[in-house]
């Protein structure tokens, strides 16, 4: 994951669904946690959505339909946005707009090679 710049997301595939890794910038982190997130449609803090404060890792399907959303897209900075039905997801994948019942889900993974490298699953 060292070659994913500051702010860009990559799409890998496992088991057969598409997962985004995404590097967070301190913008939008400042944004996600200025959120109270008792008010969210799904109540979740990021620090309950990720290891590591900068990187996010979700699967992409939206919890609507289950359409792959559009990264770095939306109305919230950073965040993801399926054109589908018009779910906004911020930067820490959380549902903020649209008909979505749910966050994007994290997958199990782990850091590894000094946080260089990730293990999915
Ligand atoms: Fe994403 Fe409907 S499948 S908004």
């Amino acid at each position: 994951i060292d070659g994913i710049p500051e702010g860009g997301c990559i799409v890998i595939k496992w088991r057969g669904k598409p997962v985004f890794i995404k590097k967070r910038t301190e913008e939008e982190l400042n944004d996600i946690n200025a959120v109270d997130w008792k008010s969210l449609r799904d109540p979740q803090t990021d620090k309950a959505r990720r290891i590591k404060e900068e990187v996010l890792v979700v699967l992409g399907v939206c919890t609507h339909l289950g359409c792959v959303p559009i990264s770095n897209a939306g109305d919230f900075k950073g965040g993801w946005f399926c054109p589908c039905h018009g779910s906004h997801y911020d930067a820490s994948a959380r549902i903020r707009k649209g008909p979505a019942p749910e966050n994007l889900e994290i997958p199990p993974y782990s850091f590894l090679e000094g946080d260089s490298k990730l293990l999915i699953g």
